[in-house]
C-alpha cells in the first residue's frame, strides 16, 4: 500500500460536530487517510462547520482565504467544506471559494470517500443531500489504540430539530428529528467503555426528544439512559442539549436515582419575558420554566443548572430584557452562554426590525456581568469540599492534570499521568475564574 495521506479535521460549532468530524476521520480512513495536528503536512483539509450565528459563519470564509498560499504551495491539497454552513451555503461556497474541491453536508457524510474519488478523478464534489438511509449505519467509529483514547466521549443518539425556534438554523442544516435506533447505541456505548471510555456524553440537538427504537417500542432518553448505566466500567453519564418541553417527569426522576447520570444540566431558557419567549416560538412561558426548575432540584438538590441566552431578539424592549435579568437571578446558574441576536438568513425571526447594535452590546454586558457573578458564586461554594473528580488529560503544568467534577467544572491537581480515567476524591482548595484547584487527599 502507499504512504497513509494525512488528513487534517478543524471543527467548529457544538459537540455534535466533534462527534461528527471523528466519524468523518473513520469514513476516510477507509481511503488510506490518517489524522494529523498538523495542516501543513496534509493531503486533505476539511473545516467543519457552524452556522449558528453570522460571526460563526464568516469564520469559514477567511479560514478558507488563509488557505489559499497552502494550495498554491501544494496543488494535489483537497480542501473540504462540511457542517452546517455547508449545508446552507453549499453552492455558494464552491462560487466563492474556487480552492474548495468538496462540500458535504451533514447528512452525507458516508458519502465521503467516493466524493474524494470523485475529486481524485478531477471533480468538485457537493453532496448537500438528505439521503433515506442512516448515515451511521455506513460510518465505521474512529479507532485508536486503547491507550490513546481519552476517558471521555461523545455518543450522538438523536439528530435534528423539529421545533423551529424562530431564531435558529438548526431545522434547516440539520433536518428533521431522527433519533438512532437502541441496539446501535448500545452497542457503540459497550465498544467506548471497552476501550477505555469512563464517561459518555449523549448528544443530541434536542437530546431529551430522544425516542429511539427499541425492544418493546420506542425509548425515552432516561429508558436509554438506565439501560446505560448497567454498563460495568460505565462511570459518568451526561447528556446535552435538553429543551424545557421535552424534560418529561421520567427523566426528572432519573436525576435523583441514577448515581452515574452527573448533577448537571444544560437547559436552555433564551429569554425571561413571555412576549419575547412566543415571539422565538419558544412554547412555555418563564414560569412554567421556572417550575420545571423547582422539580428538577426537588429530584436532584445539588444539580449544577447552566443555560442559553440571547439578548435583542427583534422586539425585545427594555422591560422584557429586565424580566431576563430577573429570571437569572432567581435561578442562579452554575454557568450559562450568552449571545446577541444574530440575524439568520431563512429564519422567520430575519424578517423582522432588529433591535439597535449598540442596545444589543450594552444588554450582553449587563446579562453576562450578572451570569458571571453567579458563576463566582458557585465556584466559591466549592472551596473545602472533597469532590470525586475523573482524571482526563494532562494540564498545561508540569505534573498537573485535568479532571472534570460531577458539576462539569475543570479541576487542576497534580498527579500522575497513569491516573488518566481514574476518578480520585480530591479536596478543593481555590477557584479561577473557569476552573478549580485541587489536591489530592
Ligand atoms: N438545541 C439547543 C441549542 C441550539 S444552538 C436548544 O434548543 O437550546 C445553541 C444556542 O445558540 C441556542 O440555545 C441559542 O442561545 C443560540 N442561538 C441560536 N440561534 C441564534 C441566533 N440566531 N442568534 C444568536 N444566538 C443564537
Ligand atoms: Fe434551534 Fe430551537 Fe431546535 Fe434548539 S430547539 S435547535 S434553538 S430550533
Ligand atoms: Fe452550529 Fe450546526 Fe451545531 S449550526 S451549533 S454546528 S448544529
Amino acid at each position: 500500500m502507499s504512504d497513509p495521506k494525512k488528513l487534517f479535521v478543524k471543527t467548529y460549532g457544538c459537540q455534535m460536530n466533534v462527534y461528527d468530524s471523528e466519524r468523518m476521520a473513520g469514513a476516510l480512513a477507509t481511503r488510506g487517510y490518517e489524522t494529523t495536528e498538523d495542516m501543513a503536512e496534509a493531503d486533505m483539509i476539511l473545516l467543519n462547520t457552524c452556522h449558528i450565528r453570522e460571526k460563526a459563519a464568516e469564520k469559514v470564509y477567511s479560514e478558507l482565504g488563509r488557505l489559499k498560499p497552502l494550495k498554491a504551495a501544494k496543488p494535489d491539497l483537497r480542501i473540504g467544506v462540511a457542517g452546517c454552513v455547508a449545508q446552507a451555503e453549499g453552492a455558494e461556497i464552491m462560487r466563492r471559494q474556487p480552492l474548495v474541491d468538496l462540500v458535504v453536508g451533514p447528512q452525507a457524510y458516508h458519502r465521503l470517500p467516493e466524493m474524494d474519488d470523485a475529486v481524485q478523478q478531477g471533480e468538485r464534489a457537493l453532496d448537500t443531500d438528505f439521503p433515506q438511509e442512516d448515515k451511521f449505519d455506513h460510518l465505521p467509529a474512529a479507532r485508536g489504540p486503547k491507550a490513546s483514547r481519552a476517558p471521555t466521549a461523545f455518543l450522538t443518539v438523536q439528530e435534528g430539530c423539529d421545533k423551529f425556534c424562530a431564531f435558529c438554523v438548526v431545522p434547516y442544516t440539520r433536518g428533521a428529528e431522527v433519533s438512532r435506533p437502541v441496539a446501535r447505541l448500545l452497542a457503540e456505548a459497550e465498544d467506548l467503555v471497552d476501550r477505555g471510555v469512563a464517561e459518555i456524553t449523549l448528544l443530541g440537538q434536542n437530546v431529551n426528544a430522544f425516542h429511539g427504537a427499541g425492544p418493546g417500542g420506542d425509548w425515552s432518553l432516561s429508558r436509554l439512559i438506565r439501560k446505560l448505566a448497567e454498563i460495568d466500567g460505565l462511570k459518568r453519564i451526561r447528556f446535552t442539549t435538553s429543551h424545557p418541553n421535552n424534560m418529561d417527569d421520567d427523566l426528572i426522576a432519573a436525576h435523583g436515582e441514577i448515581e452515574k447520570l452527573m448533577p448537571y444540566l444544560h437547559l436552555p431558557v433564551q429569554s425571561g419575558s413571555d412576549t419575547v419567549l412566543k415571539a422565538m416560538n419558544r412554547r412555555h412561558t418563564a414560569d412554567e420554566y421556572l417550575r420545571l426548575l423547582d422539580r428538577i432540584r426537588a429530584a436532584r438538590p445539588d444539580i449544577a443548572l447552566s443555560g442559553d441566552f440571547i439578548v435583542g431578539f427583534p422586539g425585545e424592549t427594555e422591560a422584557d430584557f429586565e424580566a431576563t435579568l430577573d429570571l437569572v437571578d432567581r435561578v442562579r446558574y452554575a454557568q450559562a452562554y450568552s449571545f446577541k441576536y444574530s440575524a439568520r438568513p431563512g429564519t422567520p425571526a430575519a424578517e423582522r426590525e432588529e433591535v439597535d447594535e449598540n442596545v444589543k452590546s450594552e444588554r450582553l454586558a449587563r446579562l453576562q456581568e450578572k451570569l458571571t457573578a453567579h458563576q463566582q458564586d458557585f465556584q466559591h461554594s466549592m472551596v473545602g469540599r472533597t469532590l470525586p473528580v475523573l482524571l482526563e488529560k494532562p494540564g498545561r503544568e508540569d505534573g498537573q492534570l485535568v479532571g472534570r467534577s460531577p458539576y462539569l467544572q475543570a479541576v487542576h491537581l497534580l498527579a500522575d499521568a497513569s491516573q488518566i480515567g481514574e476518578i480520585v476524591d480530591v479536596r478543593i482548595v481555590a477557584t479561577q475564574r473557569n476552573s478549580l484547584s485541587a489536591e489530592t487527599i
